[in-house]
């Protein structure tokens, strides 16, 4: 592959040990490449937010190698791990996490802040690349589900990260705000050529995906490329 922005080798995750123990992940061979809209689906327990969990450096692996963006991920210590979030990779999950008593611009300006992105302008900059600008002084509350997911890809974007992992971003939205939203999350990965990795249960986003990797039990059961993916505003469900 030209420029694999993810490569994981036996990948593998099984959490805790002897009678307990759980393979969450079975020893997963994996590139991708830098820019592709990757959509990862599977029934529930499949591994899918085990995957996204150490791809992102939330968690470890007990088997195998991972390498994100240039960096091994595998044997870092947590404080390295912190750091490797903070710069590389933004998150997005199903529900918002917004935080009430700060204004979307402030929610925005806390995190770019933590990554160096000092000031307002790079906050502002993200709320507009994501379509609301003009909501930048509202506190949550007055805003719409489609809204705060938003402020939330605007969080996850403001530091300019190589990937982006969403879990079910759509999964409290309704059909039209989910488009508004995944239109949001592909004209970034687009303009920014920013991988995405898009965890869902809902088969008919696969249509707008670059790429569709579906797990079982912890495996890759089938990955397909998808020559014409469709536009967000076209997916019905
Ligand atoms: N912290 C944990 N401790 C023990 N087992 C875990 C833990 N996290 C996940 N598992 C187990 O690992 C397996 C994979 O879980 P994972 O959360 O990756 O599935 P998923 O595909 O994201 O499912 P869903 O669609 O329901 O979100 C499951 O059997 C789950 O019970
Ligand atoms: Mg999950």
């Amino acid at each position: 592959m030209a420029d694999p922005v993810v490569t994981a080798v036996r990948l593998g995750k099984t959490y805790g040990t002897g009678d307990v123990a759980v393979s969450a992940l079975a020893g997963i061979d994996l590139e991708i490449e830098s820019g592709t809209f990757v959509v990862l689906s599977g029934p529930s327990g499949s591994g899918k937010t085990t995957l996204l969990n150490l791809v992102g450096a939330i968690d470890v692996p007990t088997e195998g190698s991972i390498t994100v963006d240039g960096v091994r991920l595998d044997g870092l210590d947590g404080e390295e791990r912190t750091r490797f979030r903070r710069e590389h990779v933004g998150f997005v999950f199903q529900f918002f996490n917004l935080i009430p008593t700060l204004t979307a611009l402030e929610n925005v300006q806390l995190i770019a802040e933590m990554t160096g992105r000092d000031g307002e302008g790079p906050a502002r900059e993200a709320l507009e690349a994501v379509g609301i600008g003009d909501r930048a002084d509202r506190f949550p509350a007055a805003l719409s589900g489609g809204e705060q997911q938003r402020v939330a890809i605007a969080r996850a974007v403001a530091k300019r990260p190589r990937v982006l992992l969403a879990d079910e971003p759509t999964g409290s939205l309704d059909l039209a705000t989910g488009r508004v939203v995944l239109g949001v999350l592909r004209r970034l990965n687009r303009e920014r050529a920013m991988t995405v990795l898009l965890v869902t249960h809902n088969t008919a986003i696969a249509e707008m995906a670059d790429r569709v990797i579906r797990l079982r039990d912890g495996r890759i059961v089938s990955d397909v490329s998808n020559p014409a993916p469709v536009g967000a505003d076209r997916l019905e469900w």
